[in-house]
């Protein structure tokens, strides 16, 4: 599916993969216009008249409202269908849904699916001038997750060619970062390290740039930044742990761990977080933590995002 039209300009975001160092950078600064100098979000009237849906079709908190927020910050009407009591659960297709909410004048869908690839599937049923967000399709890609991450980076390091990111964990079932990895590359981070047990790391994934570590102290020693994954047990179809207590043993970002870090590194996580599996509360909770920032910033970034894609239509 091809999100960008022949005049360069965004349709859909549905992966990162493809965008350039200089639209990421454009995203950014249209995303630092919707903070003010007191670090509040702006209300603009950016999608007076337009309609935002949200079709979520897996648990969500942070996504979802954020969106909402984002959206109601621009003063859209925004309606999130609840898709537990939704048509689909008595049948109706996915395609189905989907043009019944068009039909209702939606000029922008925000969709999460527990398969990869909906979003794209989505985009190719909504008429043009529709715009699809990916909030998130099964292991494949989170493209507003790393872009928030990317700004929240970028607000502390300000510069990405020197950095050493460290993505610690479930890595082989995370769209978080798969979109991640994307999005560091193309802003030239040189040093991007996967941090986990074998059983969690994609195959292959060392031949796309980044280095692997299975000993969390090696991977995270003078690191910048720390990205904290959650295991997502609901995609595991195996035992691929021992045990969470094996785990957090050998993989938890413990305040001592920490240490290991440069003095001046943040860590960072898209929750929700398991605290005492992947992340102790000292360190989630301490001052090194980005965490709740990471939330405020996702709102500005997806007021960034939803209004490049309604651009002029
Ligand atoms: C992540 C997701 O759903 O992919 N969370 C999020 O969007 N903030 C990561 C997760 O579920 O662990």
């Amino acid at each position: 599916m091809e999100q960008i039209d022949k005049n360069g300009n965004l349709k859909h975001l549905l992966t990162l993969e493809g965008l350039s160092q200089t639209y990421l950078n454009k995203l950014m600064s249209l995303t630092d216009k919707f903070i003010d100098k007191n670090n509040r979000l702006r209300h603009t009237d950016d999608l007076k008249d337009k309609t935002v849906v949200n079709v979520f079709f897996e648990a969500s908190t942070r996504t979802r409202t954020t969106f909402e927020i984002a959206a109601k910050r621009l003063s859209a009407d925004v309606i999130s269908v609840n898709v537990a009591t939704a048509a689909t659960a008595k049948g109706e297709s996915l395609r189905d849904t989907i043009l019944n909410l068009q039909a209702m004048q939606a000029d922008l869908f925000v969709c999460r699916h527990g398969d990869s690839g909906a979003a794209h599937f989505i985009a190719k049923q909504v008429k043009p001038g529709v715009a699809v967000i990916n909030a998130g399709d099964g292991c494949h890609e989170h493209p507003t997750q790393a872009l928030l991450d990317l700004y929240t980076i970028r607000h502390v390091k300000k510069d990405f060619s020197n950095l050493t990111v460290a993505i610690v964990g479930d890595i082989a079932h995370s769209r978080v970062a798969r979109s991640e990895i994307l999005a560091l590359k193309t802003m030239g981070v040189k040093h991007i390290r996967l941090v986990a047990p074998k059983t969690l790391l994609p195959a292959e994934i060392e031949s796309s740039g980044v280095t692997c570590y299975n000993n969390m102290e090696e991977g995270i020693q003078g690191a910048d930044v720390i990205i904290m994954l959650r295991l997502q047990k609901e995609r595991m179809d195996q035992g691929l742990l021992p045990s969470l207590r094996e785990y957090h043993h050998c993989y938890g970002l413990t305040a001592e761990r920490l240490k290991l870090a440069k003095k001046d590194a943040i860590v960072m996580h898209p929750g929700p977080m398991d605290r005492g599996v992947e992340i102790d509360s000292i360190v989630a909770d301490g001052p090194q933590s980005m965490i709740l920032q990471q939330v405020h910033f996702g709102i500005a970034v997806r007021m960034a995002v939803m209004v490049e894609l309604t651009a002029g239509k």
